[in-house]
């Protein structure tokens, strides 16, 4: 109850605040807003400081800052890490945005803003529950903060601290609010995230840009090359067409597969949210599983040639994609990348070369449901949304979760409280006031359960 009531109390500070955090263009893909991305660094540092996080420090990198800040009340009780991240993606198509995407308005009961949902709103809502819990003298166990600044870009740096700082981070459990649940009104803990390859692309053909018509029909067009290149990645069941891309690929039991397909899932307001006629993907299986426990290969981006107004008749030197594939646990990060590398190059015609540059990637993880972690993690959304949540598997990525493992022999437990409809990553990213406070309410009893002796 002393929650609610506090909550009550403060409610418009707390968005207040977490609107200026808002307004931050922390874009760490964007060299042009290191310094925004900074100054962000230092307003979370100085929220943890308001709040009574009594250590508290910026740890530079060879990029973007980290912000770490520690209340160590008793050593010989639990210790509760806490992660996420105050960086966000480009904005891009801006013209697509009904609103600024750096100035945050409530509209519908939402927030609209970049950051909104992923992370901004969402680590934040551990910061209000830390201020609750200390204000309201119930922390019950050590609390630690490590707010990075590169999630968008792969976290290298962030790798490097870890490794580099296991003392400092040593904990008994990480939680991390950076994903999501099912819907409002049926919670779900996410219970893997898939690992990722990216690499770009680079096809080129003869050494200049050529004039279609003198030269068509005679040298390999770069950009058609390119597009029967990736066309033939797939086969006829929409499966990968990379030699030893599903060797070691995780085989789900027709239980674990069973008890998956009871988490509910609407095929017709799936379709009808995205506006399309069909699902699409590998054959035999189901939607939910194609974007869980499935790998997948997607162009995330192609381009070359003439994109102005009007016609250029021109045949392009070089085309180019950028490519993602999604990994399921078992599969490895680099092991898939040398692998597209060896089959993207073998699969070019004579006429072209082809460059294939890897960039930043990470592995797949899971969590167990039956170990303390997820267990409070599953009190605490009973007792405020009243029902149960369910074990979800996402389709997303948080490489430095399984890197949190390895490295400090830790867990992740990834509850979020986002919406798929939140449009991370999109124009109108929003996130619901229900979801900002229900995640408020939610922590403080997580910590509560996870402290409790067994
Ligand atoms: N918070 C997301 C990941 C996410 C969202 C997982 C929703 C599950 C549900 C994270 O910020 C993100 O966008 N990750 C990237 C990977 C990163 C290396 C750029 C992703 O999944 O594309
Ligand atoms: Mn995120
Ligand atoms: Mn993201």
């Amino acid at each position: 109850m002393k929650t609610l009531e506090y909550i009550e109390k403060h409610k418009k500070r707390f968005l207040n605040e977490l609107f200026e955090l808002l307004k931050q263009p922390s874009i760490s893909a964007n060299p042009k807003y290191a310094k925004n991305v900074f100054k962000t660094a230092e307003m979370v540092e100085e929220s943890l400081k308001q709040i009574g996080i009594n250590v508290t420090q910026l740890y530079k990198t060879d990029g973007h800052p980290i912000v770490y800040g520690e209340k160590i009340i008793d050593s010989t009780l639990p210790t509760i890490l806490i992660y996420g991240h105050y960086d966000v993606q480009p904005p891009d198509p801006l013209e697509l945005w009904d609103s600024d995407p750096f100035k945050p308005e409530i509209r519908d009961g939402k927030i609209y803003a970049r950051g909104a949902c992923d992370d901004k709103g969402q680590f934040f809502m551990h910061v209000k529950a830390a201020e609750i819990m200390i204000q309201t003298n119930q922390l019950p166990c050590n609390i630690k903060f490590m707010i990075e600044g590169e999630e968008e870009v792969g976290s290298e740096n962030l790798e490097k601290f870890v490794k580099e700082n296991k003392e400092l981070l040593a904990a008994d459990i990480i939680v991390i609010s950076d994903t999501g649940i099912i819907a409002n009104d049926t919670p779900s803990i996410t219970t893997g995230l898939r690992g990722l390859s990216y690499v770009e692309v680079e096809v080129t053909g003869p050494n200049r840009d050529l004039h279609s018509g003198l030269y068509g029909g005679a040298v390999a067009n770069p950009i058609n090359i390119l597009c029967e290149m990736i066309a033939s990645l797939h086969d006829n069941d929409k499966k990968i067409n990379i030699p030893g891309f599903y060797d070691n690929v995780e085989i789900l039991s027709d239980s674990e597969r069973e008890s998956m397909a009871k988490a509910p899932f609407n095929l017709e307001n799936y379709k009808k949210e995205l506006d399309i006629d069909s699902v699409y993907g590998e054959s035999h299986f189901s939607t939910m599983e194609r974007n869980s426990i499935r790998p997948t290969l997607d162009v995330n981006g192609i381009w070359g040639g003439y994109i102005g107004e009007g016609a250029k008749t021109v045949i392009a030197s070089k085309a180019y994609a950028k490519i993602s594939m999604r990994l399921v646990p078992n599969q490895k990060s680099d092991e898939i990348t040398s692998l597209f590398e060896r089959h993207f190059k073998s699969i070019a015609p004579k006429g072209v070369s082809v460059k294939v540059t890897p960039h930043h990637g990470g592995e797949a993880y899971v969590s167990p449901i039956n170990e303390k972690g997820y267990l409070a993690a599953s009190k605490a959304m009973t007792d405020t949304f009243g029902k149960t949540p369910i074990p979800v598997r996402s389709g997303g990525s948080i490489p430095i979760v399984a890197l949190f493992e390895k490295e400090l022999g830790l867990k992740s437990i990834l509850m979020g409280f986002g919406l798929d409809s939140d449009a991370i990553h999109s124009p109108n990213e929003h996130y619901g006031l229900f979801n900002f406070f229900k995640g408020i309410e939610t922590i403080p009893l997580f910590f509560k359960y996870f402290s409790q002796k067994a």
